[in-house]
Parts: C-alpha cells; structure tokens; sequence
C-alpha cells in the first residue's frame, strides 16, 4: 500500500544551485528559501558547510543561514562532511545537518577526497559533536545504483554504507541516485537489499532524473512503503563531481505526483511553482519541471 503522507525534502537551493556555473547572488538564494518555506515544504537544505574551494558556489553558508527567515515547523538542515564544517554550521544558528557518503569508493575520493572508510570515521565525529548538541543528524549515502567512475554498484554496498550510517545515529538514510541511472528495475533490487537492514521509515530516496526515470523511480520506493522523497524546484542542479548528471527530479512534478496519487504534501503547488519561476527568471535558466512547463494548467 501507498503512504498516506508523504514529507518532501526540497534540496534546490542547495543540491540545485551548487552546481550553477555562475555565481547565484546570496540575496537570490534567501528570496528562494523564503519562498519555498512559504510553499508549505516541510523540510529545505539550505546550504552546505563544505570547502569554498571545493564548491565556490556555496561560499555564502553563513550569510545564507543568517539571511532566511525560518519558518516555525520548518527545518533547514545543511551539508556538513567533517567536524570542520559541523562547527561552522552551529555557529551559523543551523539545527539539523547532514553527512554525505557514498557506497563507491571512486566517488568518495573525488566527491570528498577520502575513502568510504575514512569517511564513516569522520562522520563518527561529527556524530558525537551533533549528539551532544542535540543536532539530528540526516546520512546520504551517493552512487546507490551507479556511479560516474566505477559504474554499475552492488546493492550490498549500498546496504552496508546506509546500516552504519543508520547504526552510528543518523535518524534518516537517503539514497542517491547521484546521476540518475538507476531504473524501477535496478532501484528495486537497491531497496530490497536496503530494505533489510534499515528499517523503511528510516529511509528517503533521492533521485536525480538524468534518464528520466526519477518519478518512475520515486513510485517503486513509495510502493516499497517509502514516504520521504527529497526533490529539487524547477529540477536545478547536478553534481560538481558527477559529469553528466542532471538536476533532482522536479518538485512540482514529485507533488503533482504525489496529489494524484491522493497522497498529502501539505505543499501548496501554485506556491512552488512561484518560487521555481522566481529562481528560473533570477538565474535565467529554463526550467527543468514538466509540470511548470506545461501549459495546460490543471
Ligand atoms: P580536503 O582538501 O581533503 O580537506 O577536502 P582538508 O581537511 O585537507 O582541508 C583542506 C582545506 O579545506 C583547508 O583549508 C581546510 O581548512 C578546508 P586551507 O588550509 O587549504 O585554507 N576545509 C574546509 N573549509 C570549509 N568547510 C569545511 C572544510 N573542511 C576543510 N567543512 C572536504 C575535504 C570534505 C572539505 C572537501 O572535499 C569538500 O568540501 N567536499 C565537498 C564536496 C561537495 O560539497 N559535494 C557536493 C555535495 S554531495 C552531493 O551533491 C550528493 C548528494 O546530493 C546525494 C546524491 O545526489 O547522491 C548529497
Ligand atoms: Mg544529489
């Protein structure tokens, strides 16, 4: 049976616009999350924590974090991948943040410059600091069906990466289909792997739609009893360390979905679709949602 809700994890401003070429005014950036809390959206990454000379784009956390007007309900949790970083987030007033890993060593290297291993030991320190802080902690684990460097991945090592991550603490485990390979056919295996070691509350997909298998995708995690679904507005973004990789699945087209389906969002899609069109319009770039694009309005 579907979920009856679903809570969607907006990561636009942060997984969308890291990967803009030119540099989003930090203004631009607070004006989206405003508007994204105001659409009803439960939960908005806002920034990440991260080396400015690793994603120049992110460079503004801090004014960001200081800048947003946070919403009662609302939770805006940043990316923090070391103890460095975690740090910096508190300082900035953040609440909740999350750790980034991935079941391909190849991706690991490159996306965070550390092996799988030596990632899970730096995520055991952030942990400890998030805990005594009282700081919920969130566990991405990338490259869950494929990876740009190595290609097709096990289900095992996705079901490994996302157990430790579980078992050190991380209240929820999302699984990222970093560029959008995977099919109802291989995310199915994925989950089913996954599935028995984390318990499926516990558990959020992240979809990138590079082949257009993101809803599809989405579906068999919902059908699988899966209720968290994280999303990008107006599909922004990519990854800096995945060549090819397309933005997030839309948004609007995950709650248009979701509606359909008779599922609650508690989001308000008219809303959103003003905060895709106010990024689209400040960034000049086309929206990638199919539902923003279409003009027969339902
Ligand atoms: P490193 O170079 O190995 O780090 O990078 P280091 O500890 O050797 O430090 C090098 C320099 O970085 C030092 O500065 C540190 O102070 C600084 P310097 O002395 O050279 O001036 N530094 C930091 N600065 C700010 N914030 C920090 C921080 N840590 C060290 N937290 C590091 C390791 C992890 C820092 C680097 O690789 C990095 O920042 N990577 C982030 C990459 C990233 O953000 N990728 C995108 C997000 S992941 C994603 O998109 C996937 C996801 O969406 C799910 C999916 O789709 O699959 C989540
Ligand atoms: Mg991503």
């Amino acid at each position: 049976a579907l979920p009856q809700t679903v809570k969607i994890v907006e990561v636009g401003p942060r997984d969308g616009l890291q990967n803009e070429k030119t540099v989003v005014p930090t203004e631009a950036k607070i004006n989206l999350i405003n508007m994204l809390s105001e659409s009803g959206l439960p939960v908005i990454e806002a920034t990440s924590f991260v080396s400015p000379k690793w994603v120049p784009q992110m460079a503004d956390q801090v004014e960001v974090m200081k800048g947003i007007s946070k919403k009662p309900g609302v939770s805006y949790p940043v990316l923090t991948p070391n103890l460095k970083g975690f740090q910096a987030a508190l300082k900035a007033g953040a609440s909740e943040v999350a750790i980034f890993g991935a079941a391909s060593e190849l991706f690991s290297k490159k996306n965070i410059n550390c092996s799988v291993e030596e990632s899970l030991q730096r995520f055991e320190e952030v942990m400890k600091a998030a805990k005594e802080a009282a700081v919920p902690v969130r566990g991405y684990v990338s490259c869950v069906v494929g990876c740009p460097y190595e290609g097709q991945v096990a289900p095992e090592k996705v079901a490994h990466v996302a157990k430790r991550l579980y078992s050190m603490g991380c209240y929820e485990i999302s699984l990222g289909d970093t560029i959008g390979v995977g099919t109802p056919g291989s995310m199915t295996k994925m989950l089913e792997a996954v599935t028995k070691e984390v318990p499926v509350s516990a558990l959020a997909v992240h979809c990138h739609d590079t082949y257009g298998q993101a809803l599809a995708n989405i579906l068999i995690a919902l059908q699988m009893g899966i209720s968290v679904v994280d999303s990008s507005v107006a599909g922004l973004g990519g990854c800096p360390y995945a060549q090819g990789a397309s933005g997030n699945v839309a948004t609007e087209d995950v709650v248009y979905m979701l509606h359909g389906l008779g599922i609650k969002t508690g989001v308000d899609l008219s809303k959103l679709m003003d905060a895709g069109a106010f990024i689209c319009r400040t960034i000049n770039r086309k929206t990638s949602s199919k539902v923003a694009q279409a003009t027969c309005k339902l």
